[in-house]
């Protein structure tokens, strides 16, 4: 199928816009910043994209409390080049985000006041070292069976974005299991220091795929849109189904007596999710909200200099080269 030719002679038609928008869509096109594109698709983008480069940036902080902490130089090195990589993430979905006319410090001051969201699951603390393991396994493992479907996304700067993002995500899912295995060969303080974060994690992992599909109102739209893939319901299967295999090689048990294989769906059934749980967490009443938001709020502030400065210099040196 393709799009009809435009006009572009004529006035601007709402009605021949929107047909060559749905047609790049069902051809499973990409749309491109310079497209014309109807207002809600913008606005759901943006609001999307927004709150992906959130989650990236306030996901820094769980695990970077133990970058002086990390228990040798080889899992410093590491942790700091997962951390970094977060800040990159933000970048890009931040510039995604930019590409649609929205504007960066806007967004974050929209964050810091609490207009726009970030995933639940950083609001919860790391304990122990073996938090960060868990984080890499089954947080980042999570945001990998959200995040690979959007690399087909029908936005062009999301989708490549995703891509990129999608590959680091791997390295990050591998360090945190590596860490987990290493650690499930130790001591026995060690092998109960495993189970105990993923007794802490399991749960709020199952809800960073939003909730369920029935209670999902925009989710129909985005997913005509093209800008989702797949309901939240089918990748929280995806994300069980590939994660019960893994804790079983690596020895740990998922807190949920209701887990079990179905030999006719060949899909693992697991038990009911505290859904009052994920509302309390989205509407800032989680363990760590408040802490999060007061560190990213200073960290706006106290380095505002950075971005005056660095803004001054830009001006200068246009101005010189333009001599
Ligand atoms: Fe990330
Ligand atoms: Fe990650």
């Amino acid at each position: 199928m393709s799009a009809p030719p435009l006009d572009r002679a004529a006035p601007p038609d709402e009605s021949a816009l929107l047909r060559q928008f749905d047609a790049t869509i069902a051809a499973g096109h990409r749309i491109e910043p310079r497209d014309w594109m109807p207002e809600g698709y913008r606005k759901t983008l943006i609001r999307q994209i927004a709150q992906h480069a959130h989650s990236e940036i306030i996901g820094m902080q769980p695990e970077g409390d133990w970058l002086l902490a990390a228990p040798s130089l080889r899992r410093k090195a590491i942790l700091l080049a997962k951390v970094q990589d977060e800040a990159g993430h933000g970048m890009y979905l931040y510039a995604a985000a930019e590409t649609l006319g929205a504007d960066r410090a806007d967004l974050t001051d929209k964050l810091i006041e609490g207009r726009q969201k970030y995933s639940s699951i950083f609001n919860y603390p790391t304990l122990t070292y073996a938090d960060v393991g868990v984080i890499g396994w089954l947080v980042d493992g999570a945001a990998i069976c959200n995040q690979v479907p959007l690399c087909r996304s029908s936005y062009g700067p999301y989708a490549r974005a995703m891509i990129r993002v999608c590959k680091e995500e791997s390295f990050h899912q591998r360090q945190g299991y590596e860490l987990l295995l290493t650690m499930m060969r130790g001591t026995p303080e060690q092998r109960a220091m495993v189970q105990d974060a993923v007794d802490r994690w399991w749960w709020p992992s199952l809800m960073m795929f939003g909730p369920p599909d029935d209670d999902s109102p925009n989710s129909a739209r985005s997913m005509a849109w093209g800008i989702k893939r797949h309901s939240n319901d089918e990748l929280r299967q995806r994300y069980v189904d590939m994660s019960v295999p893994q804790a079983e090689i690596l020895g740990v048990t998922l807190p949920d007596p209701d887990l079990a294989y179905d030999a006719e769906t060949g899909h693992y059934r697991f038990g009911a999710i505290d859904w009052d749980e994920l509302k309390r967490v989205i509407s800032g009443n989680g363990p760590a909200n408040a802490e999060r938001i007061a560190r990213r709020r200073s960290a706006r502030d106290d380095n505002a200099w950075v971005i005056e400065a660095a803004t001054a210099y830009a001006v200068k040196h246009t101005e010189v080269a333009a001599r």
